[in-house]
């Protein structure tokens, strides 16, 4: 498989914060490859860097084997971006953010016209395009982009965090139209996510970005066979604090992670039936009450929390949130 994007040892410094630490990994012609970590993990940082808009502090990035800092004119004409916050015009309808772009990059009248019904056609967008952005909802607004984002027939489509703040319904709307477009246009694409099951559903290789640096790369299944552990056990209980939970059922010998959220305990173990009563009985020992005990399978957030020691957790999340939509930050940070 020819190589689409080559990344060799990037660092992004910002005065004394380092975003990016080293970054290396290559992305094939045809893959959806998905770049997963929490927030401030750096993935902006390197989207911005891939698309042009900031130089890399050390290190090189090539996108069809064009050098991203050299030739930025000619990389822009390949790619297909969509920012994480949303960037379609409210004062604009859908039809004529999609023309903008269209004269952006040259596309000849006819042409024009026809590729962009064919795109919100495929977005179904089509009936609502003579309508002002402003009235769109935020899923129908990340279809906009989506669609915008293909204007020029890009062969890679970079994608920042694309379902963020949207409800569960819009995900799966924005999920299926990106596995459409892949099979439909065998697109390359690279997206960033801290959504768990964004990244399962979707990616065919996955890297996991933990403060600037690479932890873990390869396919979903191969990252699961890394882990020591084989089953998972998830407990609900109160009348204890979850952190000295976490703290005593770390030390049982057979237990590989413990990580608590949302008051449900998460254990890694060798073998979840015969844990189970060892587990209850711990809790019970140190004052909970037990009210739920269930047996699951690995999942990604198994391998997130074997590769950074930690769940991703809400909160950081949250914070990325007003990104979203119209809204103007009020408070920057991480
Ligand atoms: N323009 C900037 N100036 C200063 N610090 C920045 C800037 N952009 C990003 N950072 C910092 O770099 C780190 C990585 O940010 P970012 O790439 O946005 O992470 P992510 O997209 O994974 O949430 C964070 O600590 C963030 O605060
Ligand atoms: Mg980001």
């Amino acid at each position: 498989m020819p190589t689409a994007i080559e990344i060799s040892e990037l660092v992004k410094k910002f005065g004394t914060t380092t975003a990016l630490d080293g970054v290396s990994f290559n992305i094939n012609e045809g893959e959806f490859f998905g770049l997963l970590g929490p927030n401030g993990a750096g993935k902006t940082t390197l989207i911005r860097i891939l698309t042009t808009l900031i130089k890399p502090t050390e290190g090189q990035a090539k996108v069809m084997g064009v050098d991203v800092k050299e030739m930025s004119a000619e990389v822009r004409k390949v790619i297909g971006v969509i920012p994480q916050a949303m960037t379609t015009d409210l004062d604009l309808t859908g039809y004529e953010n999609m023309d903008i772009y269209a004269r952006f990059y040259s596309i000849p009248k006819r042409e024009r016209k026809e590729r962009i019904e064919q795109l919100l056609e495929m977005v179904e967008l089509k009936e609502r395009a003579g309508e002002l952005v402003a009235a769109y909802s935020g899923g129908m607004r990340r279809r906009l982009e989506i669609a915008r984002g293909l204007i020029h027939k890009p062969s890679i489509l970079i994608l920042d965090e694309p379902t963020i703040g949207l409800d569960p319904q819009s995900r799966h709307v924005v999920w299926e139209l990106l596995q459409k477009f892949r099979n439909e246009d065998s697109l390359t694409i690279l997206m960033t996510t801290h959504y768990m099951d964004e990244a399962e559903i979707l990616c065919s290789r996955l890297a996991i970005i933990d403060y600037g640096k690479i932890v873990a790369m390869d396919t979903i299944d191969a990252l699961k066979k890394q882990l020591p552990q084989k089953d998972v056990v998830e407990l609900s209980f109160s009348g204890v604090d979850s952190n000295k939970a976490v703290e005593e059922t770390k030390k049982i010998s057979f237990v590989h992670t413990a990580v608590t959220s949302d008051g449900t305990m998460r254990v890694s173990v060798d073998n979840g039936a015969q844990s189970i009563p060892v587990l209850i009985d711990l809790l019970k020992k140190i004052g909970a009450k037990v009210s739920s005990v269930i047996l699951k399978q690995q999942t990604l957030e198994d391998v997130f929390i074997h590769f950074t020691g930690r769940p991703i957790r809400e909160e950081e999340v949250k914070k990325v949130s007003f990104f979203i939509g119209a809204g103007i930050p009020r408070k920057w940070g991480r």
